[in-house]
């Protein structure tokens, strides 16, 4: 209890300064990348329907270790989204310390951000929104990821996004991970002064341009993976066995 105390207050039972929240800040941050790396390459994985049904299917049976056991063993999707969720609940746990506490001190960061025009400021803000809707969209997804791992592939995941009206809740979880994973890095680089160099004032335009585009990249590869899921959704929606297999495939496409 005395460490959580401390964790909040800053300040040790014997009235001195602590060092919990400067470690607690570098967890976040060490937990925030290892997320931000996993997104960037879920969405490289996920958008690999771009290069076909096929080469989706692969890449999925390639996760379950299909190479060394016949058909896949489609558990350990199970074990890594078990782990993945795991930091995800201490990066949220540490992102909560971070939150106003009182509608009170709410109001009263809302006004210094307006006041100092500070963008740094508004980012924080949309940091904990986006952070706490979050909380609930990724839950929804990571739950059915851990319990359905069999039901990955082009078609089962075209199936859940379409006929089990996943889209929606895809939309919006996109817009908030790829924003807050960028604001994310960008703020940990600030931090820490990761790339400070001869002349802090340039290298910040540098990242803030720099975060920008990351952000427009994965933005608009999301939207095109996800109608690409829709389109095959929609088109193949009657026929849309939950399992993908080359005789499947071909039965499909002949219709
Ligand atoms: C190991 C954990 C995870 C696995 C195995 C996984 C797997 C998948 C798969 C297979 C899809 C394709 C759609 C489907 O089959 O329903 C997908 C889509 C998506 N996932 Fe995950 N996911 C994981 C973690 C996460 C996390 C932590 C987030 C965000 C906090 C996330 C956000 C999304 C989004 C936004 C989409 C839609 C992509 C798009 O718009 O193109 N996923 N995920």
């Amino acid at each position: 209890m005395e460490k959580i105390i401390e964790a909040f207050t800053g300040v040790t039972p014997e009235g001195k300064k602590s060092r919990t929240p400067a470690r607690l800040d570098k967890l976040l941050t060490g937990t925030g990348v290892v997320l931000a790396i996993f997104m960037m390459a879920h969405m490289f994985f996920v958008s690999t329907i771009l290069l076909g049904e096929k080469t989706m299917y692969t890449v999925t049976k390639m996760f379950e270790l299909d190479f060394m056991f016949e058909g896949g063993l489609p558990f350990i999707i199970s074990i890594f989204v078990a782990i993945i969720t795991a930091i995800l609940v201490v990066h949220a746990i540490l992102g909560i310390r971070k939150f106003p506490t009182s509608y009170k001190a709410y109001i009263r960061i809302k006004q210094h951000a307006k006041m100092m025009k500070h963008s740094d400021t508004s980012m924080w803000m949309f940091q904990w929104i986006s952070g706490l809707m979050m909380m609930f969209l990724a839950s929804i997804h990571l739950y059915i990821m851990f319990t359905q791992p069999q039901n990955i592939g082009p078609y089962a995941s075209a199936n859940r996004i379409v006929n089990e009206h996943m889209w929606l809740l895809y939309m919006v979880l996109l817009i908030c991970v790829e924003l807050h994973g960028s604001i994310g890095l960008y703020r940990a680089a600030m931090k820490w002064g990761w790339f400070d160099g001869e002349n802090p004032k340039e290298t910040r335009k540098k990242m803030i341009k720099a975060k920008k585009m990351v952000s427009y990249f994965f933005l608009t590869l999301g939207a095109i993976t996800l109608l690409a899921y829709i389109k095959i959704g929609i088109e193949k929606g009657d026929s849309l066995p939950m399992k993908y297999s080359p005789t499947t495939y071909q039965e499909i496409i002949k219709k």
